[in-house]
């Protein structure tokens, strides 16, 4: 069977949330379910959608979604028709089509740095990404809610390996951090410029009953940074108390940084990984704490995200 691959057009709204219904419970979290959702998204200019048409009907849906600088490119809400899954045409799948396409036209949109979110349910979406170039950067553990029905999911967050960003930080491997080289990632963290002051920030998503805080620290004095950073703890605590899942993204490039650091760790967060270039200044590394736990044997992970993992449960959580 083959298959044609186009972008989407508003009369594909319907189609698009069917395959969405079809492929997931109604936890999954961008709405993607409702018709009305999928038409805002296909007018929105920050995301891009495609449709795979499979035997003269769409099948399946994929999108960029970019940021607000278009620095940052994500590939994401993808899904193929449960029974239109697994089909090969010259040993390719339509999904590894739709990455192929996806990471071309991101790359040629100029975003510096490419993401996907994999999930682990399954482990097809680690292959396909895999296969496209991308390689873990954070293991996410139950960030979400139950997407499938088996429990909360548990995300790798993938990098493309060769996002114009990474290029030019392998180039500069010298200016790597003690961090990057602690997590044994193949690209170097660089610093050309911080900016003053201190960055709080907090989003929350209901439906997955998570909290997700930002922490860069500022270029200040240790002494100046105590009352921000005392600020930001609390607020992460509170956070706890609240939600399911919380995670930290603190900028990997200050020494202050490893007071926040240890103070997480007292309080039962755990390394989750390191994400380069994640804002326009700063690298960052990924603390999580999770209220429950999980059944481990439910959570598949590819050879290559399992090395990963054992990395960075072996470095930072001792
Ligand atoms: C993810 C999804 C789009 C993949 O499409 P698909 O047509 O099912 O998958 P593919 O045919 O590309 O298969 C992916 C790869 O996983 C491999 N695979 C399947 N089961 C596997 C297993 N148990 N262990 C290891 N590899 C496995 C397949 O062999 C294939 O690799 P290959 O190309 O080397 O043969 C589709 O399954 C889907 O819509 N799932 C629900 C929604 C979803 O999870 N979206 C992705 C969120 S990140």
């Amino acid at each position: 069977m083959t298959w044609n691959i186009r972008r989407a057009a508003l009369d594909d709204a319907a189609s698009i949330a069917a395959c969405f219904r079809r492929s997931y419970t109604p936890n999954y979290p961008y709405a993607l379910f409702n018709e009305d959702v999928v038409c805002s998204n296909l007018q929105n200019p920050d995301v891009a959608m495609w449709v795979v048409e499979t035997g003269g009907a769409v099948r399946g849906t994929a999108a960029v979604v970019f940021d607000k600088e278009r620095r940052k490119a994500e590939l994401g809400r993808a899904c193929i028709d449960p029974d239109y899954r697994g089909i090969k045409e010259n040993g390719r799948s339509q999904f590894q089509d739709l990455i192929t396409e996806r990471v071309q036209y991101a790359l040629d949109e100029g975003a510096a740095i490419l993401h996907s979110t994999a999930v682990t349910s399954h482990p097809k979406s680690q292959v396909g990404l895999q296969k496209g170039g991308f390689i873990p950067a954070c293991f996410e553990y139950g960030k979400y809610a139950d997407l499938y029905g088996t429990q909360r999911e548990t995300t790798i967050e993938m990098i493309y390996e060769d996002s114009p960003l990474l290029v030019y930080r392998r180039a500069h491997r010298e200016t790597a951090t003690k961090i990057t080289d602690l997590l044994s990632l193949p690209f170097a963290a660089g610093k050309d410029h911080q900016p003053d002051g201190s960055e709080l920030s907090q989003n929350v998503d209901l439906i997955s009953n998570h909290a997700l805080i930002t922490v860069v620290p500022g270029n200040q004095s240790m002494q100046d940074a105590v009352s921000p950073m005392t600020d930001a703890l609390s607020q992460i605590i509170d956070a706890q108390d609240k939600f399911d899942y919380v995670q930290v993204k603190t900028a990997a490039d200050y020494p202050h940084i490893a007071l926040l650091y240890d103070a997480l760790k007292f309080n039962n967060f755990r390394l989750a990984g390191f994400l380069p270039g994640w804002s326009e200044d700063h690298d960052f590394i990924v603390m999580q704490s999770l209220r429950t736990q999980l059944n481990r044997d439910k959570i598949y992970l590819t050879s290559q995200s399992r090395n990963f993992v054992d990395i960075v449960e072996g470095l930072g959580n001792i």
